[in-house]
């Protein structure tokens, strides 16, 4: 596929076939994932993969913050991605001290670009995916077991896509570029 048509034709899923997603995909669309680049090739992006159908129902009943349309998604797909990011290294100096003044900014940063290229590479391997924020970051954190120095950075809807959604309208180019 054309980069360009990937970037513009990828579209939010909200509606997943129930058909399993084989562990092999999953794999080449983190193997994908991995050439985003990051702060000073910190690559501190992680991906849990959760296919266990209780751990999804648990996060989609007690992780989303009562906000019922993620509750809804979660439990229309058959796969659930919690991207996560390694706390204090993305823009940190091995000191632990931020090397900018924008502390945690470059590990979300990170985890941003590594999430566009999941769900672009998702797209080319003919899976849909849906970005979600609005999650429970601490209930998420306990139910999948993390770490401490894990944070959860997004949670990603992942499987077979049972709609064709329209794009929703995107700006004009002079309304978000400036040329001087
Ligand atoms: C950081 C981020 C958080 C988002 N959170 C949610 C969410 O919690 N629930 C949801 O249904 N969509 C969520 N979305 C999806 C956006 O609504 C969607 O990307 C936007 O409307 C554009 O649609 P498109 O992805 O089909 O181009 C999120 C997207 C991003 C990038």
């Amino acid at each position: 596929m054309n980069m360009i048509d990937g970037i513009k034709e990828r579209r939010s899923i909200r509606k997943y076939k129930s058909d399993k997603v084989e562990k092999e995909i999953i794999e080449k669309i983190i193997d994908s994932a991995i050439y985003a680049p990051s702060w000073k090739n910190s690559q501190t992006a992680r991906y849990v993969v959760v296919t266990d159908k209780s751990v999804k129902d648990n996060i989609a009943e007690n992780g989303t913050l009562g906000f019922s349309k993620n509750k809804n998604n979660i439990n229309s797909a058959p796969v659930l991605v919690a991207l996560i990011t390694v706390d204090g290294i993305s823009g940190y100096n091995p000191d632990g001290t931020p090397t900018t003044d924008k502390g945690e900014h470059w590990q979300s940063f990170d985890a941003g670009i590594a999430c566009e290229a999941f769900c672009l590479s998702a797209y080319e391997y003919g899976l849909g995916t849906l970005i979600m924020g609005i999650y429970d970051e601490k209930k998420v954190a306990d139910i999948l077991g993390l770490k401490e120095n894990e944070k959860v950075s997004a949670l990603i809807a992942l499987g077979y896509s049972d709609e064709e959604p329209k794009a929703p309208k995107r700006k004009e180019i002079d309304e978000i570029a400036r040329f001087i």
